[in-house]
């Protein structure tokens, strides 16, 4: 069930009406639907629950640390791809049991805390990093646990910024020198090569791609004869941003992990981050002005492109949703834009709307992953506040940034 939607042409946040919502919080603000949350995370773990694989939210996607704790009641570790986010998901409660730690450019105090914190997993991307590593844990006379990223030369049909399984891709490594440097690893004394990753892109909305992945690592561990304990299949589920796009067929690709972990005695790892928690935010901005010009009705909100990067940065839809209905608008080129000194600062086109006019509110939809965690101060404008509904309940999960600590620092 959708726990945001339309009841009666009011926009509703499960009980709690949107409308009701700018009366007590300043717009702009995200507002999440804990119920959605928790659907998604249930929904995850129900379609893989023959393999129990261990589901390490991706924290990049949302790091709210009410978002955060949530998901860590549930049982979600955490992949993480900064000092920042693993002091954030270790903050949260999350067992560092069950975070794994990935990226291609981890510095060495970044190394250090993961060490020092025995994470999971450090998900080495490069040699030097696998040199850096066992020089650290040498030091330490540790041995640390690490896996590696393989980089399978494949790819999702997504957009160009968010694909990341090509060879040509700064990430992991490719398929010889994935080989080599297992053989190099294994002669490291302070290392101990426990896993295998691959992550190939975000929003992949087929899984086609993932079978071709798994027949890669299939391929790669026959050659290296390596019993993986962790096979770490990242993240890149997509999700449906357009209301008849076909949502991602999560039975399909759970068949598919089945069969491909039956012969092996490796803990399947997986690292969603849009999946989680997309679905489960809206952005909700007032209509500043509404400006004819040329043969454009621009509707000029409050929301920035500073709030939500996505549009901008790739050319991303999010429905826009009034969060009252009334009827049909005049029909014609309908532009909502945000209130940023940039041409890029455009949400959406649309050739009818609902009735609106200046003061009115809509949201944006969809916008519970990289929403927040991709919003800046551009144009020195605060960063907005995060508000949570559950039930009938609502409160501030993360509060607007003041505009004293703005102006000070
Ligand atoms: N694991 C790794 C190693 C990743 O790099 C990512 C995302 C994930 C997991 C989670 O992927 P997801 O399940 O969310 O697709 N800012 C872009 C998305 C960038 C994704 C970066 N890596 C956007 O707004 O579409």
């Amino acid at each position: 069930m959708n726990h945001i939607r339309l009841r009666k042409n009011n926009l509703c946040v499960e009980n709690v009406s949107a409308q009701k919502l700018t009366k007590r919080y300043k717009t702009p603000f995200y507002c999440y639907s804990l119920a959605q949350l928790k659907d998604n995370y249930q929904n995850m773990k129900n379609a893989f629950k023959n393999i129990e694989p261990l589901i390490c939210f991706s924290v990049k996607s949302n790091s709210n640390p009410v978002v955060l704790k949530e998901l860590k009641n549930m049982g979600s570790g955490a992949d993480v791809v900064s000092l920042g986010e693993l002091l954030k998901a270790l903050k949260a409660g999350i067992s560092a049991k069950k975070i794994v730690f990935s990226g291609v450019g981890k510095t060495e105090e970044e190394i250090v805390m993961a060490i020092r914190k025995k994470v999971l997993l450090i998900n080495v991307e490069s040699e030097s990093e696998v040199n850096l590593i066992n020089k650290i844990a040498k030091k330490t006379s540790r041995k640390v646990s690490i896996g590696i990223r393989l980089n399978p030369n494949i790819t999702g049909k997504t957009h160009e910024k968010i694909s990341t399984g090509g060879k040509d891709e700064k990430f992991g490594l490719v398929y010889n020198d994935f080989i080599n440097l297992c053989k190099k690893i294994k002669k490291m004394k302070n290392l101990n090569l426990l896993g295998l990753s691959v992550h190939i892109g975000s929003q992949i909305s087929s899984v086609t791609p993932f079978k071709k992945v798994l027949s890669v690592i299939d391929k790669i561990i026959k050659k290296t004869k390596i019993n993986f304990k962790f096979i770490d299949l990242g993240g890149g589920l997509g999700i449906s941003y357009y209301q008849n796009e076909k949502p991602f067929d999560l039975k399909q690709y759970a068949k598919l992990v089945n069969k491909f972990s039956k012969d092996k005695n490796s803990k399947i790892i997986f690292e969603p981050g849009r999946y989680i928690v997309a679905n489960t935010a809206i952005l909700i901005t007032k209509i500043i002005y509404i400006k004819k010009s040329n043969r454009k009705n621009f509707i000029i909100l409050d929301a920035g492109m500073n709030n939500l990067m996505r549009p901008a940065l790739y050319n991303a839809y999010h429905q826009i949703i009034p969060l009252i209905r009334k009827g049909r608008f005049a029909k014609g080129n309908i532009k909502f834009v945000g209130p940023i000194c940039e041409s890029s600062d455009e949400f959406s086109n649309q050739k009818t709307f609902s009735k609106i006019k200046e003061g009115d509110y809509v949201a944006l939809a969809n916008v519970g992953a990289y929403g927040m965690t991709l919003s800046s101060n551009y144009n020195t404008r605060p960063t907005i506040a995060e508000i949570m509904v559950s039930n009938s309940k609502h409160k501030i999960i993360r509060k607007r940034q003041s505009l004293e600590d703005l102006v000070n620092n």
